[in-house]
């Protein structure tokens, strides 16, 4: 043990290990301290709380850093597409051109559903939440390639199977969406890159073709790329711990999907749509609303503002707000939601109460904007984010099974009735 920390109980040291990782990040190993002592660490929420050790993704929230495999953010949302920086974040470098090219080749080769999907999207009714169709039909893929349930196949088949949720996943989100709006279902068009192919899936009609907009298809592809991975994140962690029981990757990213649906999550995006249209429908008055904010006792939340990990910015958002604007005139949309966002923005970046808290635009603030602006229906814009980041689920998932990392499975603080007799009904009050 070259450094560690002392733990000082009960006139008991104890000394934990410190580990330190490539970003001088340092930690002490808890993991055996209840052997050695009986005590446990309590964070409810895991604020602080190092779960694992990966190489997938830095992130400094103090100094507005993210990194995939070590190349900044920035650079890959310049410079890369989605489907590259899936490959970077699944197989740990960018490809070389034939690796791409084999790669996409490769997706696109699955991006056919097994058509008895259809039998089971049917099933749900028109007004279903798409965040509950996807996750269902990642589960059902299980069904249909059941030798994924095999916890010790080879490597290849492991990749066959992160292939196939890779090209299958766009094709359901779409699938689901002419289903709930009654539209026939378009196929995939193998001539067409990931991104464009998806949009064309989603909205070619049989009546109108769908031209994929260059600009448009550049902004979802960016979204993606900025979505794709955000290390421990609260949908990355249960993708992490539901493997870790051996469930199989379709499953465990079903429950990814599940968590990522809540509104302090992915569900984020939806509900900042949501909260302009409820401000304007209120008669615009931001300030009001920014009152309700600030205001303890009163639940409300500026959607789309403050995160976890970044108390300074999210540098994301900066993208994404260039996006955004770029987006807002090239398509030449003036909906009333873009300007009071921009009013609710400026006025939270002066005021004190979100200056002192260290509460900025998150990405989900102009990701909801600009996916509102290019057509997509708020309801899907978390299944936006799935999409982005299936490759981070994916990824964190085959680490964590390479590692053949434990079973996940924290322990408590038992706070509740110490033994008592049992009471029969009759003696019950
Ligand atoms: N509006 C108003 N006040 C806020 C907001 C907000 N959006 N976010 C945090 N605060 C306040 C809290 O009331 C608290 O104030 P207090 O210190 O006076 O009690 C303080 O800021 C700290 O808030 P916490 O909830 O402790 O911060 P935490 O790090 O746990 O929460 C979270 C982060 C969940 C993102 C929070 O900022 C939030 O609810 N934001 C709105 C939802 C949202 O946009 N989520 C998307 C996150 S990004 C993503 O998932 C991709």
């Amino acid at each position: 043990m070259s450094e560690y920390a002392e733990l000082k109980v009960d006139g008991n040291v104890y000394k934990l290990p410190i580990i330190e990782g490539t970003e001088q990040e340092r930690g002490f190993d808890i993991s055996k301290l209840r052997e050695e002592s009986g005590l446990i660490t309590v964070d409810t929420g895991y604020k602080n709380t190092g779960s694992t050790q990966s190489s997938i993704t830095f992130l400094d929230g103090e100094k507005g850093i993210l990194r995939y495999r070590g190349y900044p953010i920035e650079q890959l949302a310049d410079k890369s597409t989605f489907l590259e920086v899936a490959f970077l974040l699944i197989y740990g470098e960018l490809p070389n051109s034939q690796e791409l090219y084999a790669f996409k080749a490769r997706v696109k080769k699955h991006q056919l559903v097994h058509e008895d999907m259809k039998q089971i999207m049917l099933g749900f009714p028109s007004k279903a939440h798409p965040m509950g169709v996807l996750s269902s039909l990642a589960t059902a893929l299980t069904a249909f390639y059941p030798e994924s349930l095999d916890p010790n196949r080879s490597a290849d088949k492991v990749d066959l199977t992160i292939t196939r949720l890779l090209a299958k996943i766009p094709t359901l989100v779409a699938w689901s969406y002419t289903n709930a709006r009654g539209i026939r279902a378009n196929y995939p068009d193998n001539s067409l890159e990931y991104v464009s192919n998806f949009l064309k899936m989603m909205f070619n009609l049989p009546t109108e073709d769908y031209d994929v907009d260059p600009i448009v298809a550049d902004a979802m592809d960016k979204i993606f790329i900025l979505h794709a991975d955000h290390e421990q994140n609260c949908s990355t962690s249960t993708v992490r711990i539901v493997g870790s029981s051996h469930a199989n990757l379709y499953a465990s990213v079903a429950a990814g999907i599940n968590a990522l649906w809540g509104p302090l999550h992915g569900g984020a995006n939806q509900k900042v749509i949501e909260m302009l249209q409820n401000i304007i429908t209120n008669g615009g008055d931001t300030k009001k609303f920014i009152d309700k904010a600030k205001d303890p006792n009163d639940p409300f939340r500026l959607m789309g503002f403050g995160h976890r990990v970044y108390k300074n910015f999210d540098p994301r958002a900066e993208i994404l707000k260039k996006q955004a604007d770029k987006i807002l005139e090239r398509l030449g949309v003036n909906e009333p939601e873009f300007e009071v966002a921009k009013q609710l923005e400026e006025a939270a970046l002066k005021d004190e109460y979100f200056i002192e808290r260290k509460l900025y635009p998150n990405v989900d603030f102009y990701s909801g904007i600009i996916m509102k602006a290019i057509g997509i229906p708020i309801e899907m814009f978390p299944v936006m984010f799935s999409i982005g980041r299936l490759p981070g689920w994916i990824a964190q998932w085959k680490e964590m099974r390479t590692h053949n990392e434990p079973i996940g499975r924290p322990r408590q603080i038992y706070v509740g009735h110490t033994q008592r007799p049992y009471e029969s009904i009759s003696n019950r009050s």
